[in-house]
């Protein structure tokens, strides 16, 4: 993805997000040298990649593959072990009209998806087998704001605007908007992006960025290179 498309769609993003009245956190609109500058005060947000999170998932098409997210809050996995601390994340994310985040699942992360505005998010669910591959056969058993859906292996739960569902670890989930953008929340475990997503296809997690222009804000993926030193 080139950086200029990167920081178009953060600025579109920033925009859709406060049509809502939801803002995001001061740490949001920190230019790079900024950044650098508040480093060594910023260790809650290094240390728990928070911030934004723009993916076309490697393959270069992000309006048909794609994911805004900004991770708004996140505890640390190691405190898992101990069952103790900041278990928990949350993430303010935008899934564009017929924008598919490909099928994956989770090891660890539970996570609430909700759909707060916008048009219908559409998730296509599947049961994991045993050894945690996609069951094309076993239905696929959800709560969805305190309420059990059963739907069919690779039925379509549709979340209108206020509705969610809960996705424990091992159900395998694809989503996109329908009808228009979707402004979408996740209320989640405590997370680890690096380790804890498993797709079904072949996809990165993270987009390849061209530089083409300068960054105006950093995603959580540039921190390591940008922040070096
Ligand atoms: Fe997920």
């Amino acid at each position: 993805m080139k950086r200029s498309r990167v920081n178009e769609i953060m600025l579109e993003g920033d925009a859709f997000i406060r049509s809502f009245g939801y803002v995001m956190p001061p740490f949001a609109y920190w230019t790079p040298d900024e950044f650098r500058a508040r480093k060594a005060d910023a260790a809650g947000i290094l240390d728990g990649k928070l911030g934004w999170d723009i993916t076309d998932f490697g393959a270069g098409r992000f309006d048909a593959l794609g994911l805004f997210l900004f991770t708004v809050r996140n505890g640390n996995p190691a405190d898992l072990a101990s069952g103790r601390g900041m278990l928990y994340a949350e993430k303010i994310m935008i899934a564009r009209k017929d924008q598919v985040t490909p099928m994956h699942r989770h090891g660890v992360k539970a996570e609430d998806i909700i759909n707060r505005g916008g048009g219908t998010l559409t998730l296509e669910l599947f049961a994991a087998d045993p050894d945690g591959s996609i069951d094309r056969r076993a239905e696929v058993v959800v709560p969805s704001d305190g309420v059990i859906r059963a739907l069919p292996a690779g039925g379509k739960l549709r979340l209108e605007p206020g509705e969610s569902v809960t996705l424990l670890p091992g159900v395998w989930h694809s989503f996109w908007g329908e009808g228009a953008d979707v402004l979408v929340g996740e209320v989640s475990t405590v997370n680890d992006d690096l380790t804890d997503n498993v797709f079904a296809d072949p996809v990165g997690r993270f987009a390849e960025i061209e530089e083409d222009e300068d960054p105006v804000h950093l995603l959580v993926s540039d921190y390591e290179r940008w922040l070096a030193g």
